[in-house]
């Protein structure tokens, strides 16, 4: 028997929890349901609202030296380079399989970051950093000359947002330069709400990771075209149309935007199959009532194939549904609820081995627009309206 020391740390409360070994001279973690692992990234806990000054510098340090450490946000982790330096921006698009031609956002921790990047930008850009910065909105703005291709991906624009996280806007300033970030996730799947889920995905691949617990919001920020002459929402995200539309009138949303048409893509984003879990994904969307029926009719087909079934269900439906793995996202009136389990869910599902998911729709209002992006592009085309 090797010897191992363990730690256990964490707060239960908020689902959470960490435990690590130390054997062999080498640590293991077990995060989120039990997934384990030898880490060969390096792993620090830090406070999700008052991170210590050291591990943060240390973690500075990293992405000044052109290293590549995930970090939390106020919507899912993401994975951070600098944005000045080419290089280990490419880094980042190796690491996850990222096409090439998907541009980063860049991830700024004040006002006085944002001037080098862009050209110029409009009244509106100030009235929506004003109302929602720091916060789960990306503004696409006229790229200035100095920021690398990588980057924008050749755009001529480029993204930015100022995350609500004490840990990300802490870590940004110690570094002291923009950091690109897209979510830390191999490209395609699940976006990251925890450590775990990071790890799954990118143990050894990544220089650091910073741990503070699960995201709150659980879906990307709002991705918003202000180059256009109104406004268009490239990327349904934690800001919904409606606050938008208090702030600065009309916003369009793109065809692309809510997994529907993307055969002329305004955002390289809304090209590629997403979010995606390894088994496929089939969504049932309509009302409650004939959405159970529906998912329980397909879920006793599947069984008499002898495949397993895992169901993604509302609150509404899930006392309708017999048995099996039943992971239930939230209430259908809460859609903010759903939006933060969401991802985590559809990993969970996974974790169990089911062979397919069956996952219900919900109303694309409010947070459930971004809950439907998510959803549809995930089933990538296997979805039936009842
Ligand atoms: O909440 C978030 O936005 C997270 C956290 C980490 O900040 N980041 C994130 O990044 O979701 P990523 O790379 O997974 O998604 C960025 C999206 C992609 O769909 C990309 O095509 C789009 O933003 N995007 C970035 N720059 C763009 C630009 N200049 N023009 C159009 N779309 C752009
Ligand atoms: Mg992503």
């Amino acid at each position: 028997m090797p010897a191992c020391h363990g730690v256990l740390s964490g707060n239960i409360f908020k689902r959470y929890f960490v435990v690590y070994f130390l054997c062999h001279g080498g640590m293991y973690i077990f995060l989120d349901e039990g997934v384990g692992m030898e880490l060969r990234t390096a792993y620090w806990q830090v406070d999700p609202v008052e991170p210590r000054s050291e591990i943060i510098d240390r973690a500075g340090m990293i992405l000044r030296r052109g290293g590549l450490v995930a970090f939390p946000t106020e919507t899912v982790y993401g994975l951070g380079a600098s944005a000045l330096d080419g290089r280990a921006v490419r880094r980042i698009f190796e690491v996850k399989g990222r096409p090439p031609d998907n541009p980063l956002i860049v991830h700024v921790a004040g006002r006085e970051m944002l001037r080098p990047l862009v050209r110029s930008w409009p009244a509106t850009a100030e009235k929506l950093m004003a109302a929602f910065w720091p916060g789960p909105l990306t503004l696409v703005l006229p790229a200035a000359p100095g920021v690398p291709r990588e980057v924008t991906a050749g755009l001529d624009t480029v993204g930015i947002r100022m995350p609500a996280h004490p840990v990300a806007l802490a870590l940004i300033a110690s570094a002291g330069i923009p950091v690109a970030a897209p979510s830390a996730n191999l490209s395609g799947r699940p976006s990251p709400t925890t450590a775990g889920h990071v790890l799954q995905d990118l143990n050894g691949r990544i220089d650091a990771i910073l741990d503070a617990g699960p995201a709150g919001v659980g879906v990307e920020s709002t991705v918003l075209d202000l180059v256009a002459d109104v406004p268009v929402i490239l990327r349904p995200g934690g800001i919904t149309p409606e606050e938008l539309e208090k702030v600065i009138g009309k916003v369009k949303v793109d065809p692309g935007a809510d997994g529907g048409d993307v055969s002329r893509p305004r955002s390289p984003g809304m090209k590629y199959r997403h979010y995606a879990p390894r088994v496929p994904l089939v969504l049932v969307e309509g009302e409650p009532e004939r959405v159970a029926a529906r998912l329980k009719e397909l879920a006793d087909n599947y069984r008499a194939l002898g495949r397993r079934v895992g169901i993604l269900a509302t609150a509404e439906t899930a006392g309708k549904l017999n048995g099996g793995q039943v992971v239930v996202a939230g209430s259908r009136q809460n859609p903010a609820a759903i939006a933060s389990r969401l991802f985590a869910a559809l990993r969970q599902l996974e974790g169990r081995g089911v062979d397919v998911i069956l996952a219900e729709g919900i109303e694309p209002r409010g947070l459930g627009l971004a809950v439907m992006n998510r959803l549809r592009r995930a089933a990538g085309g296997h979805i039936e309206r009842v």
